[in-house]
């Protein structure tokens, strides 16, 4: 099987930062309950004309300058977001001109919610493979607090903004995907053309903490390695108690497992990117490691891949 290599990664936030403290100004909510139900402390929150694209451009510049390519060889650019500047041009189209990309490419949109960048890595390898070009950009942004009621408590502290960014090209290192949809509004949901987040948040947590470790256990099967075998887990930074509840039904330590909720909140599409530059940038996770990546979101979508 034809898999993909992921030859760089950026990543990009919004300067303002928004603590338990500054929300608990603003609802009825305190840095105890936020710190003791989530594992969040910080987040940020795009101001002042802060655009998703802003973010976008940002994180692939540097995946970009990082991986070393020439850019005119990128030939797909794939953003995942549900938060895009406009419903259409797509912000994929837009990175196109700001990057100053090739004309020769096909760019567009994808929503799927936090699986964003799950979804855009396994669709990014079946382009790669009709492509003539090189490499793929696939960037995840999201700018979730547009979308989110500053007075429901239950909601306006989970969200930050953010972007991640990754320069992919096709290769023979181990690849192995699990995906899968249940068309369902319910669990999270936007209306158009302005609507809030509406979330079930304990369904959402409860899918998560019995599903997801069915779906890691499927991918790591798939790609014929075992659980130890794995050396990073880098799930959806939705909640960390989720986290912690899976590597516990998998029988992995916490050390094994990407975490970086404390200081972004959920960021959505960019959650799994942002944890994987991070730790790629801190080197813990070096070039020949394996690394699983698994989000789940709206839609409901889900999907885990093995890389390496
Ligand atoms: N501060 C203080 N109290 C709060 C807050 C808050 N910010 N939010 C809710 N509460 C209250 C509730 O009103 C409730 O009060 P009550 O008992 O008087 O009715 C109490 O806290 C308990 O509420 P629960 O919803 O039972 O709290 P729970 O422990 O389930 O935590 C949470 C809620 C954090 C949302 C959790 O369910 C969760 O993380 N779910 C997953 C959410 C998620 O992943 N969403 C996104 C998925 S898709 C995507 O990532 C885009």
């Amino acid at each position: 099987m034809t898999g993909i290599k992921i030859l760089a990664t950026g990543a990009a936030v919004p300067k303002a930062l928004v603590t338990n403290e500054d929300l608990a100004q603003i609802v009825d909510t305190s840095d105890e309950w936020i710190s003791k139900r989530t594992g969040m402390k910080l987040r940020h929150h795009a101001k002042d004309g802060e655009t998703n694209l802003d973010l976008a451009s940002q994180a692939a510049r540097q995946a970009i300058d990082r991986a070393g390519i020439d850019k005119d060889e990128i030939g797909a650019v794939i953003v995942a977001t549900v938060t895009g500047d406009y419903v259409t041009p797509a912000t994929a189209c837009l990175v196109q001109k700001e990057l100053g990309l090739s004309n020769d490419i096909i760019a567009f949109d994808l929503s799927a919610g936090c699986s964003g960048f799950v979804f855009g890595l396994e669709t990014m390898r079946g382009l790669l493979a009709t492509r003539d070009h090189k490499y793929g950009l696939l960037i995840a942004s999201e700018l979730l607090t547009r979308r989110v009621d500053m007075t429901d408590r239950g909601t306006c502290v989970l969200f930050g903004d953010g972007a991640a960014a990754a320069v992919i090209e096709s290769s023979n290192d181990g690849y192995a995907s699990v995906m899968g949809v249940d068309g369902n509004p319910d669990m999270i949901k936007i209306k158009s053309p302005d609507g809030y987040i509406e979330m079930d948040g304990q369904g959402t947590y409860k899918f998560a903490v019995a599903t997801v470790p069915e779906l890691i256990e499927d991918a790591v099967k798939k790609s014929g390695k075992t659980f130890d075998e794995i050396h990073h887990y880098i799930l959806h930074q939705a909640n960390l108690r989720i986290i912690e509840s899976i590597a516990k039904k998998i029988g992995q330590p916490m050390e094994k497992f990407i975490v970086n909720i404390d200081k972004y909140g959920n960021t959505s599409a960019a959650s799994v990117g942002i944890a994987l530059n991070e730790a790629i940038e801190d080197g813990r996770i070096k070039e020949k490691d394996t690394t699983l990546i698994c989000a789940f979101g709206a839609g409901k979508t889900w999907g885990a891949i093995v890389l390496g």
